[in-house]
């Protein structure tokens, strides 16, 4: 027991000085000596909890890559052995020559119920898309569409540990209209919509959709800029100041409910577009490729995260959406990630808007 008091002792120590200053430990202090040549303090730690197998350097090198926070020798026990179970998942998948490869990411010592917990929101109704609101003329909409290359799709975010996508998804869609309409860059607040958003069937960091943050920044008039109102990843009072708006939203056309067609049109030759998904166990480590499922649905109760649609191409032969996230640029394809088109693979075209701004 003392023993183990003391290991945490030790954790907690080096975790401390791995985030704030060294100076908290003299040079003489014990705990410095924990340090091994060439390791982190943190790694040689975590290593002399779980012994130094290939694994055991593999995890302990995520631990510090990621700024890992474990708070007892049980914890990353714990950890490392969901860790253990993600590289099989990741090796098994790879092996099997589908469109799409899997890695390790931040997410690799987490659970699907955490992830679901702590990342995705609650699944929302969006049938109120039934009734699309998209007009169409005979243009032709183009065969692959990226709108980065058109300098109007903002840096990808990171949502940290609130279910807050549907912000993401919703200030991601008004800077790529904003750069669009006026040629300017601008950051939006999510908090505020955290915050604020809730008379229109949203519920913070448990949820909500992109069409009705739209709908309730018409009604608001406007939604302030990142810098005025910053995130803060938890629920707050709302602090909505009309001196501070970035933007102003007089319309939004939501895509009937599985059009894809439609959907390509929007994103082809408007701009990008606030889709919903269903995020399903093994997502969360995506890589790079061609995302596709069979155990998705796409039924409008089942979309739990909400994205943006930048563009749509072809792989190898597979016609995909290309989607940017809100996980941090580290995960996935630099943030982003690509997900077949055709099938309403899981529900991409079943809650999809885009604002037009002013
Ligand atoms: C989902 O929303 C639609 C349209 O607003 C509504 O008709 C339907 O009853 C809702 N379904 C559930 C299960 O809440
Ligand atoms: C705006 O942002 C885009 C994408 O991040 C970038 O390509 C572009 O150069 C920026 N434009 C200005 C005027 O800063
Ligand atoms: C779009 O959908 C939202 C709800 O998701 C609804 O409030 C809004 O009225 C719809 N807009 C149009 C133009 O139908």
């Amino acid at each position: 027991m003392a023993r183990l008091l003391v290991l945490v002792f030790v954790i907690s120590s080096v975790i401390a000085s791995v985030a704030g200053s060294n100076a908290f430990f003299a040079d003489d202090n014990p705990i410095r000596q924990v340090v091994s040549d060439g390791l982190h303090e943190l790694e040689s730690s975590i290593l002399q909890v779980i012994g130094s197998t290939r694994h055991a350097s593999c995890f302990a090198r995520f631990a510090h890559k990621y700024g890992k926070r474990y708070e007892s020798a049980d914890e990353i026990n714990r950890r490392f052995g969901v860790f253990k179970e993600s590289l099989k998942m990741i090796r098994s998948h790879n092996k099997k020559g589908l469109p799409y490869k899997l890695g390790v990411n931040e997410f690799a010592d987490m659970t699907w119920n955490e992830f679901q917990k702590h990342r995705l929101g609650a699944a929302q109704n969006c049938s109120a898309t039934l009734k699309g609101s998209l007009k169409r003329s005979n243009s032709i909409v183009p065969e692959t569409k990226d709108w980065r290359e058109a300098g109007i799709v903002s840096p990808v975010k990171n949502q940290g540990s609130c279910g807050s996508c549907w912000t993401f998804s919703t200030t991601g869609a008004l800077e790529a209209a904003y750069a669009q309409a006026f040629g300017k860059n601008i950051s939006l607040s999510e908090q505020q919509l955290v915050d604020c958003a809730g008379a229109f069937n949203n519920f913070g960091c448990n949820g909500g959709l992109p069409s009705q943050a739209f709908e309730y920044i018409k009604y608001n008039g406007g939604l302030d800029t990142e810098e005025a109102y910053p995130y803060t990843g938890k629920n707050g009072v709302c602090k909505y100041s009309s001196e501070n708006v970035g933007v102003r939203v007089f319309e939004s056309v939501n895509i009937t409910l599985g059009a894809e067609d439609e959907l390509k049109y929007a994103v082809g030759l408007i701009r990008p577009v606030s889709v919903a998904f269903e995020v399903v166990d093994g997502f969360k480590l995506y890589e790079s490729g061609v995302y596709t499922s069979n155990s998705c649905g796409s039924d409008p109760m089942d979309v739990n995260h909400a994205v943006l649609a930048v563009g749509y191409g072809v792989e190898n032969g597979t016609p995909y959406w290309l989607i940017k996230n809100s996980w941090g640029e580290d995960w996935g394809d630099h943030g982003y990630f690509k997900m077949e088109m055709g099938k309403n693979m899981c529900g991409v075209a079943t809650c999809a808007s885009y604002p037009s701004v002013a």
